[in-house]
């Protein structure tokens, strides 16, 4: 097996609150191991148009704290070609690049495993992402962040409630998971959640709306997951509103403001334990694999059973908790 000596690291798909803290992570294991580090701006499309820079312990200085990516982020059109990765190897290899860390979200997997097959150099993936689903770790990096970001948001959103006796319908992000729908719903005291895993008929929320109004509430947050399967906020709050007027109604899509901010001091450690991770996990001859916690322990999975486990987190008890928090 052939020594690494220079390691590339980057961070692709989308931005989640921590990825400062893993690069940081990367950099600092890798100079403290003996290797040369280079940084790739935009992640894959980056490999493409060249945008590499060497980095040192100080390039990752004042970063633990702050949100988004310094080395950029991009969903790569280009790299799903054949053309365009080949660009990306020929890059690497003039780069001098002999393994890497991506740091990202399915997208970054799969990409990470296309580079270890196809171009044979190895390859750990980082799981960084708000949406928490992905196989091979407990929690992916910036999930907890935008938990709390959302549960900020719910909170202020329910002073505002509470005064106009208002039924707010607060859509969240997650893409195909209801990770961040369940827990900032349950954290924020939300009366009903809509979740992709779980189907749940507009009857069936109406009822549940029925109830806490006979409850005497004086506000309603209904958390929706972007994935659920009524088709967002706007359509929910209009098709209930057709049956059910007993409250004003009113639509918060928080949007992109879940992907921004300082990490949480859990997102952090948890970031800072990862790329530590990454790096010895290529210092011990992985080539492909995903990094991530499993209970207390830092663990590695191949990228191949990562991209084809289940990656289904929905925890039942907790929906049934905050089903019966909602009363
Ligand atoms: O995967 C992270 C995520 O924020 C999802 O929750 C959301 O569905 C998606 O990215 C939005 O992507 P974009 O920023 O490309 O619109």
């Amino acid at each position: 097996m052939k020594k690494i000596k220079k390691l590339g690291v980057f961070t692709s798909g989308g931005d989640a609150p921590g990825m400062n803290a893993c690069i940081r992570a990367v950099v600092r294991t890798a100079i403290y191991e003996g290797l040369e580090v280079c940084g790739v701006y935009h992640g894959y499309q980056g490999m493409i148009d060249n945008t590499f820079i060497p980095m040192n312990s100080r390039s990752v200085s004042s970063i633990i704290n702050l949100g988004g990516t310094i080395l950029k982020s991009a969903r790569s059109d280009d790299f799903r070609t054949k053309e365009g990765r080949e660009i990306a190897y020929k890059n690497i290899r003039e780069q001098g690049i002999d393994a890497l860390v991506g740091i990202g979200g399915d997208g970054t997997f799969r990409g990470g495993q296309l580079i270890s097959q196809e171009m044979g150099i190895p390859i750990i993936c980082v799981p960084g992402t708000i949406d928490n689903d992905l196989f091979g770790s407990d929690y992916t990096i910036g999930y907890d962040t935008a938990n709390n970001t959302v549960i900020e948001a719910i909170d202020k959103i329910r002073d505002t409630a509470m005064s106009h006796n208002r039924l707010f319908f607060v859509e969240v992000m997650g893409r195909d998971s209801g990770c961040i729908a369940l827990h900032a719903g349950i954290a924020g005291g939300a009366e009903a959640i809509l979740l992709p895993e779980k189907k749940t008929a507009i009857d069936e929320l109406i009822e549940t709306l029925e109830i806490a109004a006979k409850n005497n509430k004086t506000s309603t947050i209904v958390i929706v997951a972007e994935g659920e399967n009524n088709g967002g906020a706007y359509n929910v709050a209009k098709r209930v509103k057709e049956k059910f007027d007993y409250y004003d109604t009113k639509v918060s899509i928080l949007g992109h403001l879940q992907r921004g901010g300082s990490p949480s001091s859990f997102d952090r450690v948890l970031a800072t334990r990862l790329g530590y991770a990454a790096v010895q996990e290529l210092l011990k001859g992985n080539t492909q694999a995903t990094v991530g916690m499993r209970g207390q322990k830092a663990v590695a999975t191949p990228l191949s059973e990562a991209l084809n486990s289940n990656t289904f987190k929905l925890d039942k008890e907790l929906v049934k908790i905050a089903k019966v928090m909602a009363i």
